[in-house]
C-alpha cells in the first residue's frame, strides 16, 4: 500500500513528530481539530498541518488514520472515526492505532471498526516521539498489519510482531510497565534522598552500580510534569489487563498513585513544537518544592535530624 495522505489523531507530542517526519517526506498529513486545546492546535499549525473541518472529511481524504491520542480516548476516538467511515461509505482504508491501551480495549476498537470495513492495524510506539526515526519502533499486529512496512519509507521502524489483533497491545504493555515502574521507583526515592540531603550521591552510586540507567529514566522522569497524566492511564490499561488474565498487578497501581500525584501538580506546560525541555535535577526539585509524597502534618525532620 502506496500511502498519499495520512489522518493523525491527534497532534499531541507523538502526533507532531509524526507528522513533520511524513511532511519532510512528501506526505500530506491531515487532522481535524475539532474540540482540540489551543496547545493542540498550535502545535498542528506550527507543523504545517492541514486541518479538516469534520471526521468525515478527514476519512474521506486519507488512505491511513494514525491514531495516537491518551489511553482513555483511543477508544473514543475510533468509534468516531468508524462512523464517519460508514456514513461516508469509504473501503480499502487503515486505521492503525498505536496508543498505549490493553488488548481488551483495542479488541473493542476492533470491533466498532469491523462495521466501517476498516483494515484495522493494533500498533504501539516503542521510544520518543523525539527520536521517531532515530531508534523508536513502531510495533505492528494483526491481520494486514504487514502493510504499515510501507512506512518505513518514511524513516520509521516498523516490526511486524504477529496475526493476532491484541499481540502490539500487550506488548506495549509490559513494556511500558517497565519505563513507567522505573520511573515511579526513581521519583520516589529521588525525592527521599533530597530530603536526607544525599541527591548526588546516589545519583552517582546508581550510576556506578547500573551504568547509564539514571541517565535514562532521568530523561522520561524529565517529561512528568507534561506526561504524568497519560502515563497514569497506561498503568490502568495494565492493571486491567492483568486482570483480565487472571493475573494481580501490583507495581503498576503503585506506580500509578505516584504517576497520579504529580499530575495533580498540575506543573507542567506542553510544548508547541514537541520539544522536552528540563533536566532530572531540576525535576526532582520541582517535585519536592511541590510537596510530593510529602506526607500531611509529618516530615518536618530535615537532614540535620538524620546525624
Ligand atoms: N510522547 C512520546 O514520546 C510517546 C512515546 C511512546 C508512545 N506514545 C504514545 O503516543 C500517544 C500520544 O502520546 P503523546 O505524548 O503525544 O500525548 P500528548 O502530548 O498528551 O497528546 C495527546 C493528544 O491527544 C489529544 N486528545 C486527548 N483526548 C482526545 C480526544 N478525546 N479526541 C481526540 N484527541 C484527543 C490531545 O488533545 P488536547 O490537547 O486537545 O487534549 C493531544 O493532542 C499515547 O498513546 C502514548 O502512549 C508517546
Amino acid at each position: 500500500m502506496a500511502f498519499q495522505r495520512i489522518g493523525i489523531l491527534s497532534i499531541g507530542e507523538m502526533g507532531y513528530h509524526w507528522a513533520r517526519l511524513l511532511a519532510n517526506h512528501g506526505i500530506e498529513v491531515l487532522t481535524c481539530l475539532k474540540d482540540r486545546s489551543e496547545v493542540t492546535c498550535k502545535r498542528a499549525e506550527n507543523a504545517g498541518i492541514r486541518s479538516v473541518p469534520s471526521l468525515e472529511r478527514l476519512v474521506s481524504e486519507s488512505d491511513l488514520i494514525v491514531s495516537v491520542v491518551v489511553p482513555f480516548a483511543a477508544g473514543r476516538v475510533a468509534s468516531k472515526v468508524a462512523k464517519a467511515l460508514i456514513k461516508v461509505g469509504k473501503k480499502d482504508f487503515f486505521y492503525l492505532d498505536a496508543n498505549a491501551i490493553s488488548p481488551m480495549t483495542v479488541r473493542g476498537i476492533e470491533e466498532n471498526l469491523s462495521r466501517s470495513q476498516a483494515n484495522f492495524i493494533d500498533g504501539c510506539i516503542i521510544g520518543s516521539a523525539t527520536k521517531l526515526n532515530k531508534g523508536t519502533v513502531i510495533y505492528v499486529s494483526g491481520p494486514g498489519a504487514e502493510q504499515m512496512l510501507a512506512l518505513e519509507q518514511f524513516g520509521f521502524s516498523v516490526r511486524v510482531l504477529g496475526p493476532d489483533i491484541g499481540q502490539a497491545s500487550a506488548f506495549k504493555i509490559v513494556y511500558a510497565g517497565l519505563t513507567k515502574g522505573l520511573q515511579g521507583l526513581f521519583v520516589e526515592l529521588l525525592i527521599g534522598a533530597r530530603k536526607f540531603g544525599l541527591l548526588g550521591e546516589i545519583l552517582k552510586q546508581y550510576d556506578e552500580s547500573f551504568p547509564g540507567l539514571p541517565g535514562k529514566v532521568g530523561q522520561s522522569i524529565a517529561a512528568l510534569p507534561v506526561h504524568a497524566g497519560r502515563r497514569a492511564e497506561e498503568m490502568v490499561e495494565l492493571s486491567q489487563t492483568f486482570r483480565h488474565y487472571g493475573l494481580k498487578a501490583v507495581m503498576a497501581p503503585a506506580t500509578r498513585k505516584v504517576l497520579k500525584s504529580i499530575a495533580s501538580l498540575n506543573v507542567g506546560k506542553a510544548s508547541e513544537v514537541g520539544a522536552r525541555e528540563g533536566g532530572l535535577l531540576e525535576t526532582v526539585e520541582l517535585f519536592f518544592q511541590q510537596g510530593l509524597l510529602r506526607e500531611k502534618g509529618k516530615g518536618e525532620n530535615n537532614k540535620a535530624n538524620l546525624t
